[in-house]
Formats: C-alpha cells, sequence, structure tokens
C-alpha cells in the first residue's frame, strides 16, 4: 500500500490532503494487522473518513470556484467512495473489517486520484491562463 510522490495532482495544499487520506489507510490496515480490535479499527476508520471529508471537501470548493464541467462526476465518486468507507465503518462493529475490504478501498481511492483528481489538475492550467487574461 505506496503512494509514490510521482502521483501528485502538483497542487500542494491537494497532494498535502491526500497525503493524509493515505497515511490514515496505511494507519487503519496497520491497525487492523496489529490485531487490533473493532474500537480501534473503527477509531482508525474514523478518522479515515474524516480525513476523506475534508478533502473531498476542498476539491469540490476549488472545483465549484473555477466552474469546472466535470464537477458534478467528480462530487458523486466522492460520495460512492464515502459511502464504501461508512459501510466499512459499519462493518467494523458487525461482521468485522477485513484486509480485502481496507485493499479495495484504496484501490478505488487510488485509481480516482489518478483519473478523477489528475483531470481536474490538468484543467487548472486553463482557469490560470483566463485569470491572467482578465487581468490584462
Ligand atoms: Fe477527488
Amino acid at each position: 500500500m505506496k503512494r509514490p510522490n510521482e502521483h501528485s495532482v502538483e497542487i500542494p495544499e491537494l497532494d498535502e490532503q491526500h497525503k493524509h487520506v493515505f497515511e490514515r489507510f496505511v494507519f487503519v490496515k496497520d491497525t487492523l494487522a496489529n490485531g487490533g480490535g473493532w474500537n480501534d479499527t473503527h477509531a482508525a476508520l474514523a478518522t479515515l473518513i474524516t480525513r476523506f471529508e475534508f478533502c473531498s471537501s476542498v476539491e469540490e470548493a476549488l472545483m465549484q470556484i473555477h466552474d469546472y464541467p466535470d464537477c458534478e462526476c467528480h462530487k458523486k465518486e466522492h460520495a460512492e467512495l464515502l459511502q464504501n468507507l461508512h459501510a466499512m465503518e459499519k462493518a467494523t462493529l458487525t461482521t468485522g473489517l477485513t484486509e480485502k475490504m481496507i485493499g479495495t478501498a484504496f484501490a478505488a481511492t487510488m485509481k480516482h486520484h489518478l483519473t478523477q483528481d489528475r483531470r481536474y489538475a490538468r484543467f487548472l492550467p486553463q482557469v490560470r491562463a483566463q485569470a491572467a487574461e482578465h487581468r490584462e
């Protein structure tokens, strides 16, 4: 479960948020691997969810400010990823959280990052160019 630096979206604030999300994934995985009980894994997962919600909110606010045309699709993916994390949270209290659940959620989040987040990052130079035109 690695997140190499080459996955940067070249927006330092978003890279920092993504880093925190992926670090929380590792923490959940480590908590489970170290034999953490439901209370430990639930607490670790709750922190991951909080981080994910904050990161998604920041991205969505920026997309709205920039009038990003793919904003609704991007928000929908955030909602689906969050829904999955909440299902995992529920599993910690019922059937139990598994490494497979964590791995699947991590892979889905990484896929989102490498596709949707990068697509947004590629859109930003257009916004900057338009802003520069308005200043001239
Ligand atoms: Fe995103």
